[in-house]
């Protein structure tokens, strides 16, 4: 029993992430009240549609406002009447840099009676985090164009690390890896053999890191394109990948597929000393907005993601186990939309009374 209280800003956001957020709030206050600590809610209507009526995507003032919070809870954002790119940068992104929020967070894990496309691989097998800088490299934006439209244009965008926007990153990943306890290996993900510069600058930071703090954690490496190759292979090998920002964007995609898609991944975008935020990994999802056929299981992963982040580890780990108690029975029979077999509010409802 924490006796604590937390104030949470909601996002719910456009398509499909209203539906999902509310399921995954159903299971946060089931846990809340059987562990005995309180979550305050604010609701906050950034998105597609007042993009649409205000042109605003997230206002500076926005940000003074959830820095006040204890955390963020998304549902998705994007709609198809938004040119792509507006929302994404404007809102997500944006976030990102202003919170600072450094860590990508993934756990990728197969749920027992959830099917993989992988053959012969169960829950054993599929089970590791990944932790993506968030912050930093090519999403940094810096680079340019010259003589746009001409057969002379030239595009750079540049992949840009610090030492310490590495280091931090590759600390958390350590520190992470020695508190999940698992088989405590850290595998560092890079291309190293092409990324001369930043690959020597993160491959020399997870040594010495990990020579001089962590000597309890079996480092490794990885190059990238490697990596896609063992996911689909042998899964199994993994417990702790940490990697860069644009390598981390392709490969927990590809991670999501074999922990059974987008229906069950979710992530934390983390900032370990201020506001995190945790969402859902699938979109928003406009065409089955509102029928009550998209699972809600990602955003209530999500959320045992934000308490578990929050130092509520037990009420975490009892969604955790609720989701997979439920999935182990077979009750939901597919994770896609439409074909779970019951409905966007059934599945929240019966994860909220199991626990
Ligand atoms: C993700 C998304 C974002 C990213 C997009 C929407 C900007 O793909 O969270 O992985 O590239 O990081
Ligand atoms: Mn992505």
């Amino acid at each position: 029993m924490s006796n604590k209280s937390y104030n949470i800003a909601l996002i719910p956001g456009d398509g499909t992430g209203p539906e999902v957020l509310n399921e995954g709030l159903k299971v946060l206050n089931a846990v809340s009240s059987k562990f005995g600590f309180k979550l305050n809610y604010e609701k906050f209507d950034f998105g597609a549609e007042r993009y649409m009526r205000t042109g605003e995507t997230l206002p500076d003032a926005a940000i003074e406002d959830v820095k006040k919070f204890d955390s963020i809870f998304l549902g998705a954002i994007g709609h198809p009447s938004v040119k792509p790119g507006i929302l994404e940068l404007g809102i997500l992104l944006k976030m990102r840099f202003a919170l600072d929020q450094y860590i990508n967070l993934r756990p990728v894990k197969l749920y027992p009676g959830v099917e993989t496309p992988l053959k012969d691989k169960g829950p054993k097998d599929i089970d590791f985090v990944v932790i993506r800088e968030n912050t930093g490299g090519i999403y940094t934006g810096v680079g340019g164009a010259v003589q746009v439209g001409t057969p002379n244009e030239i595009a750079t965008q540049v992949m840009v690390y610090s030492r310490q926007v590495v280091e931090r990153c590759i600390r958390y990943a350590y520190e992470y890896t020695r508190k999940r306890n698992k088989r405590k290996q850290l595998t560092l993900v890079h291309k190293n053999n092409v990324l001369t510069y930043c690959g020597d600058l993160w491959v020399r930071t997870h040594k010495e890191i990990g020579d001089k703090y962590y000597q309890d954690i079996k480092q490794d490496y990885n190059h990238v394109d490697a990596a896609t190759m063992w996911f689909v292979k042998s899964p199994e090998f993994y417990d702790v990948i940490v990697t860069e920002n644009l390598f981390g964007d392709i490969i927990t995609d590809l991670a999501a597929m074999i922990q059974g898609g987008l229906g069950i991944a979710s992530g934390g975008n983390i900032n370990p000393e201020g506001v995190s935020m945790f969402e859902p990994m699938g979109g928003s999802a406009p065409k089955y907005t509102g029928l009550n056929v998209i699972n809600p299981l990602a955003a209530i992963c999500a959320g045992s993601l934000m308490l578990d982040t929050l130092g509520e580890s037990e009420a975490a780990a009892a969604i955790d186990k609720a989701v997979s108690n439920i999935l182990a029975s077979g009750k939901i029979k597919s994770l896609n939309a439409g074909q779970m077999g019951m409905g966007t509010k059934e599945i929240g409802d019966l994860i909220a009374n199991s626990i």
